[in-house]
């Protein structure tokens, strides 16, 4: 499997400001394994719902939650990594090769997601059985 390094949590600056904080990342920052290509986000999730479902062939991640509180599951066709994000100054990164769902939404919660690459559905794969049967190939 192309993996390059476990998920784990990356800390962001924190600006404490009495008029409000302010956390930021951005490309060359030593802690980012990858150049951003691409910011989405995902909110108004209703109560129960699942998010992701898929793993990407070669896009890596960050995500934060912006607001709110969100669980993020990943699978690496062996063990599985869980994470509930709940600070807008911490940061998730996925890397490629993992299949993730995000599940356990509170209201209100918003979803970013940086990503090192421009949307292409070529870079997903959505079913389950095919993810295991490439996670075999690839070992
Ligand atoms: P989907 O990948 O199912 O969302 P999730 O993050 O829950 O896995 O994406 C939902 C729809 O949005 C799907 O039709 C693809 C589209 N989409 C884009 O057009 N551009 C994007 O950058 C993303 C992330 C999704």
């Amino acid at each position: 499997m192309a993996t390059s390094a476990k998920p784990h949590i990356i800390d962001l600056p924190r600006i404490y400001d009495p008029r409000g904080n302010l956390s930021f990342i951005q490309n060359g920052d030593k802690e980012l394994p990858f150049d951003i290509e691409r910011v989405y986000w995902i909110y108004d999730v209703p109560a129960g719902e699942e998010r992701g479902a898929h793993s990407h062939i070669h896009a890596k991640s960050l995500i934060v939650a912006n607001s709110g509180s969100f669980n993020v599951n990943l699978f690496d066709g062996h063990e599985w990594y869980r994470f509930t994000l709940n600070r807008p100054y911490q940061g998730l990164y996925v890397p490629n090769g993992y299949w993730r769902t995000l599940d356990n939404f509170a209201s209100g919660s918003v979803c970013m997601v940086l990503t090192s690459t421009t949307y292409s559905e070529d870079d997903y794969i959505r079913d389950f059985d095919e993810f295991m049967k490439q996670t075999q190939t690839d070992e």
